[in-house]
């Protein structure tokens, strides 16, 4: 972790499913004044159809294709943005490199207790279906070591409230873009 973040300094945070990516990214765009972009949005904007039907229809490698340029695309931007990424971007080592390339990456880490609770039932969420807790479960070990080697910083979140987690990461973004 750690070392210099790239020189476009996006704000680009990683991390399982249910971490709060999403959330925590909207308002520190917000706090930031600047654009905010979820993978995910435009991979459906790619796709031209909704996520799931998309995934059902052409499977994960076609998804992950489309994830790749939306990676591409983001770590492009010659405006500063803030970043939520899909839990899966940071397998793939050519997006680990462009991202924290572009940025300072913040990986969002909580337990698998905690991410199973706000990702409910998980049926929007294709890898999670039927089971979330066993899924999650495996995904955090074969994941872990990705997210380290892409983060910059990691901030564990645990059940704290969105405001702490917002603060903290707009002050490591602080501390590691300049
Ligand atoms: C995935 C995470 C999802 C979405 C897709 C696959 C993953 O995004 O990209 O369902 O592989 O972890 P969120 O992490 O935003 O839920």
């Amino acid at each position: 972790m750690s070392d210099a973040a790239g020189a476009m300094s996006h704000l680009v945070l990683v991390g399982l499913m249910g971490a709060g990516k999403s959330t925590v990214g909207r308002i520190c765009a917000g706090r930031l004044g600047r654009p905010f972009v979820d993978t995910d949005d435009l991979v459906v904007t790619m796709a031209g159809m909704p996520f799931t039907e998309f995934f059902a229809e052409y499977g994960e490698p076609a998804f992950r294709q489309l994830e790749r340029t939306a990676v591409a695309d983001v770590c492009a931007s010659p405006t500063p943005l803030v970043v939520a990424c899909g839990g899966g971007t940071v397998v793939e080592p050519e997006n680990r490199r462009r991202l924290r390339a572009a940025g300072v990456v913040v990986w969002l880490r909580a337990p698998v207790g905690v991410l199973a609770a706000r990702v409910g039932d998980g049926q929007d969420r294709p890898l999670l279906a039927g089971d979330p807790v066993g899924a999650l479960t495996r995904l955090e070990a074969a994941r872990e070591a990705a997210y380290e080697a892409t983060a910059h910083v990691r901030i564990d979140t645990g059940d704290d409230d969105v405001d702490d987690t917002v603060d903290a990461v707009l002050r490591a973004y602080e501390v590691e873009h300049t």
